[in-house]
């Protein structure tokens, strides 16, 4: 199978149902997506999938073959951040970290969708990531400066 990932075409030797989590993390070594549930309830998984997020605990090797994938680690650098992992750090969102890659690439696929969105937009869509150390208010924060960053842009 061929899936970009990040930007490269990577070629995957895996079982068609291998999930596109265990393809990401143990085949390609990028192990800023994490596993939570592996039966999407909890977001921790999340990438982009030709520009949606999607639970890639749920997503086979078979329906990623050629699909465009972009993880955290593909979403910005370090040097050059995307807004929202900006954002992340500017309001200090994680605590433990664990389900943060995860909760990004939702909030970036959101802003995607929908550059200006409510507190209820946010709720709604953000609902589906679960975060057990409860930076909830914070998240919701750095989306609203997100959002403003990719505006000005
Ligand atoms: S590990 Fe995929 S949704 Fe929880
Ligand atoms: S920051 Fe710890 S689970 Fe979300």
């Amino acid at each position: 199978m061929k899936i970009t990932v990040n930007g490269d075409i990577r070629d995957v030797d895996v079982e068609a149902d291998m999930p596109l989590l265990w393809v990401l993390r143990d085949e390609l070594g990028l192990k800023g997506t994490k596993y939570g549930c592996g039966i999407a309830q909890c977001g921790a998984c999340t990438v982009h999938m030709d520009g949606l997020a999607v639970r890639s605990c749920q997503v086979t090797a078979a329906s990623a073959d050629g699909a465009e994938i972009v993880t955290i680690e593909g979403l910005g650098t370090p040097a050059a951040m995307h807004a929202v992992q900006e954002a992340w750090v500017e309001e200090q969102v994680a605590q433990c970290g664990y389900c943060q890659s995860g909760q990004i690439m939702q909030a970036a696929a959101m802003l995607d969708l929908n550059p200006e969105p409510s507190d209820s937009d946010i709720d709604a869509v953000m609902s589906g990531n679960l975060c057990r150390c409860g930076t909830y208010p914070r998240i919701r924060a750095a989306i609203k400066s997100a959002a403003t960053k990719l505006q000005e842009a």
